[in-house]
C-alpha cells in the first residue's frame, strides 16, 4: 500500500477545509465524504467532487465507502459515537477536537479504542506541530529551563462577535454545543498545556456565562492550578476581548521563557533562582542574565496536513502518532474541571469525578434554550445517551 484512502464525515467549515489539501499529500488520497446535509457537498470543488463518492448516512459510508481511515469533523457531541461506529467498521480514525464534550464520553470512546489496537486512533491536535510549541517542549524536557515554578497562559485572542454566535442556533448552547470558550476555542491550548506541563492536582476557577455575549455558555474563564511539585499555573481565556492576546510565560529556575506573537524569548539566569536567593548577599537585585531570541523551525501553516500525513505514515509504516486519541481526555478534563469549579464555586481535585461533571452538564442541557438534540436533530446521537 503506497497511500491511505481517507474519508471525511462532516463537510462543514472544517471538513471542507480538510477536503482541499488531502489530495495534495503523497501518502494520502481522499476517496469519499459523508454529510447528513447534501448541500454540504456543494462546498467541494467540482474537479474534486467528481473523483470522490458522497454519502448522506454515516453507517452506509463506513460500510460501503472505499476508505481505510475516517476523519470525523462534525459538531462535538457526535465525536465519540461516530468514532466508535467507524472503529467497529474497521476504520482508522482521526477525531477533530475536542475528543468529546465531557470526560465520561471520552472514557467511553477510549474504552472502545482499546478494543481495536490494530487501528490507528488520532486527534486533530494540529497545534502540536507548530515549531514554537515543539521548541518549548524540547526546552522543558531537555532541562534547559530547570524546574518550572509558575506558568501563565493568557489566551484571549479568540474574539468572537454576537454575529458569530448567532450564525447557528446550536452554537454556544449547552444542548447544541456543550460548552463555550473552553470547549470550542481553547481545546488546542488546553491540550498543549497538559502536553507541556502535565496534569495539575487541583483547579480553582471562575467561569462567566454569557458575560460579553447573549449566549448560554462560558465566554470568560480565570483558572488557578496547583501541581504536586509546587508548580502553579494560571489559565485565562476569553472571547470578549479586543484586541486579545496569546501570551505564555514560563517562570523557571533557569530563567523566564515568553511566547508571544509567534516569538520565543528566553531570559536566562546565570545562576538558578533558588540557589541565588539562598547564597547572595544582595537583598534586592537579581543575578546577571542574558536574553536569547530562540529561532523556531516552522510557522504552523501546514498544521492540519502534518497530522494527516503523520496518521497516514502511522498506518503505512507504523510511525509514532503525534497526537494519540487517548491523550485528548486530559485537555478535556482540564476544561471540564475549570467549568465545574467555576460554576459550583469550589476547588476541584484531579483526577476529577466524570459522573459529577456529567450530572452538572445534564442539568444545564435540560435548561438549554436550544431544544434539538443535535445540529440537525436527525441522525446524530441523542444527548441523553451521554449521561
Ligand atoms: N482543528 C481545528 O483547527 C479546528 C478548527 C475549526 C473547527 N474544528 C472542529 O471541527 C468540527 C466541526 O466544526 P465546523 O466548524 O466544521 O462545524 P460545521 O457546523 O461548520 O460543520 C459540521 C458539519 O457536520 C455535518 N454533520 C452533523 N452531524 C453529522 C452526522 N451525524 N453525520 C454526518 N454529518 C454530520 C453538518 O451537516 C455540517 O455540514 C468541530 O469539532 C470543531 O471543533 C477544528
Amino acid at each position: 500500500m503506497d497511500y491511505v484512502k481517507f474519508g471525511i464525515v462532516g463537510i462543514g467549515n472544517m471538513g471542507s477545509a480538510h477536503v482541499k489539501y488531502i489530495g495534495e499529500l503523497s501518502n494520502a488520497k481522499l476517496t469519499a465524504v459523508c454529510d447528513i446535509n447534501p448541500k454540504a457537498f456543494e462546498r467541494i470543488a467540482p474537479e474534486t467532487r467528481e473523483k470522490i463518492k458522497c454519502f448522506t448516512d454515516a453507517d452506509t459510508f463506513f460500510k460501503e465507502a472505499d476508505i481505510d481511515a475516517v476523519l470525523i469533523a462534525v459538531p462535538h457531541y457526535d465525536h465519540p459515537d461516530l468514532a466508535i461506529r467507524a472503529m467497529k467498521a474497521g476504520k482508522h480514525i482521526i477525531v477533530e477536537k475536542p475528543i468529546a464534550v465531557h470526560k465520561a464520553e471520552a472514557e467511553r470512546l477510549i474504552a472502545e479504542g482499546a478494543k481495536h489496537p490494530e487501528l490507528k486512533q488520532s486527534l486533530m491536535f494540529c497545534q502540536r506541530t507548530i515549531g514554537a510549541h515543539k521548541k518549548i517542549k524540547q526546552l522543558i524536557e531537555s532541562g534547559e529551563l530547570g524546574r518550572i515554578r509558575r506558568v501563565n497562559w493568557v489566551i484571549t485572542s479568540w474574539f468572537r462577535s454576537q454575529a458569530y454566535y448567532d450564525s447557528g442556533d446550536w452554537r454556544a448552547s449547552w444542548r447544541g454545543e456543550g460548552g463555550g470558550v473552553l470547549l470550542n476555542q481553547c481545546p488546542h491550548q488546553l491540550d498543549l498545556w497538559q502536553w507541556l506541563f502535565g496534569m495539575p492536582k487541583m483547579i480553582h476557577a471562575y467561569a462567566k456565562l454569557g458575560k460579553y455575549h447573549d449566549i448560554e455558555v462560558e465566554d470568560e474563564v480565570n483558572a488557578y492550578m496547583e501541581y504536586e511539585d509546587g508548580m502553579v499555573g494560571n489559565f485565562i481565556a476569553s472571547t470578549g476581548e479586543m484586541p486579545g492576546e496569546n501570551r505564555l510565560v514560563i517562570a523557571a529556575e533557569k530563567g523566564k521563557l515568553t511566547y508571544e506573537g509567534g516569538k520565543l524569548t528566553f531570559v536566562r539566569n546565570e545562576i538558578e533562582t533558588s540557589e541565588y536567593s539562598r547564597t547572595t548577599k544582595n537583598a534586592f537585585g537579581p543575578a546577571d542574565r542574558w536574553t536569547c531570541d530562540i529561532p523556531v523551525s516552522s510557522d504552523g501553516s501546514h498544521q492540519h496536513r502534518d497530522v494527516i500525513e503523520n496518521v497516514a505514515n502511522a498506518i503505512l509504516r507504523d510511525e509514532t502518532l503525534l497526537a494519540p486519541m487517548a491523550e485528548g481526555i486530559r485537555g478535556l478534563e482540564l476544561g471540564n474541571a475549570m467549568l465545574l469549579s467555576g460554576l459550583k464555586n469550589k476547588v476541584v481535585n484531579l483526577p476529577m469525578d466524570s459522573a459529577e461533571y456529567a450530572e452538572m452538564l445534564a442539568g444545564l442541557v435540560a435548561d438549554s434554550r436550544y431544544k434539538k438534540n443535535s445540529v440537525t436533530g436527525t441522525s446524530a446521537v441523542e444527548i441523553s445517551k451521554s449521561f
